[in-house]
């Protein structure tokens, strides 16, 4: 079985994929992690995202994993946890440009369909249902008021201890919609058969509740 669940920044859909995957007992792949991880990469070793050649030869040297650490799941960038170094606004700044890059998509998309051969997955990102599995049992289209996702974003990151504003934060947010969804490789948008679930107005019990319930509707249709 697999899951695919789109939609924009901070709409509440990695949370939603957390507790989906906890309650169905189903993994669950954060596809923008491995996004983040690429470019801390690049960030890192300097790599020049305008010359083809040096990304092409940059990705050749990354490997990206995932491994359970307290019960959470962390991302693993050539066997170091860099869960909370991806995180960081450095990365948010650039990983939008790095995502559109069309090598950087091919190499992460075929290791997240290899993800999905040999168990059921909830996988999330910005083209899971569009692109990477659109045979996907269910879609989700996850999305929220830019105003709602600026002050969901800017309340996590003040968790953190993260020093910024919340006019910092809204506009990475509107930054990254406009180049993730007029790109021209895999941009973001509803697969056709997704069903849309507006998080504005829901908590997170709100949330899993609304969306068991569309894809238990959408499971007894499909005869999955
Ligand atoms: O956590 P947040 O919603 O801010 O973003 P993310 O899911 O960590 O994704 C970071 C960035 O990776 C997005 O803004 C996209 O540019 C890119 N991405 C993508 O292009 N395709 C995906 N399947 C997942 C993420």
């Amino acid at each position: 079985m697999v899951i695919a669940l789109d939609g924009h920044s901070s709409s509440g859909k990695s949370t939603l994929a957390k507790d989906l995957s906890s309650l169905l007992s189903v993994s669950h792949i954060d596809s923008g992690a491995m996004y983040r991880a690429i470019t801390l990469y690049f960030i890192r070793h300097k790599v020049d995202i305008n010359n083809k050649s040096t990304v092409a030869y940059a990705l050749e040297s990354i490997n990206i994993s995932f491994k359970v650490v307290d019960g959470k799941t962390v991302t693993v960038l050539n066997g170091s946890v860099v869960e909370s170094d991806i995180r960081t606004m450095e990365v948010s700044d650039l990983v939008s440009d790095v995502a559109a890059i069309s090598s950087v998509r091919r190499y992460l998309v075929s290791q997240q369909r290899r993800l999905a051969d040999a168990q059921s997955i909830i996988m999330d990102g910005r083209d899971i249902g569009t692109v990477v599995f659109p045979e996907a049992d269910v879609k989700l289209f996850v999305t929220a008021s830019i105003e709602v996702r600026t002050q969901r974003r800017y309340d996590e990151l003040k968790a953190r201890g993260v020093e910024i504003t919340i006019d910092e934060v809204r506009a990475n947010l509107t930054k990254r919609d406009h180049i993730d969804s007029t790109r021209e490789d895999s941009p973001l948008k509803q697969a056709e058969d997704a069903i849309l679930l507006d998080t504005g107005s829901l908590d997170r019990s709100g949330m899993i509740a609304s969306a068991t319930k569309m894809i238990h509707e959408k499971m007894i249709k499909n005869n999955v």
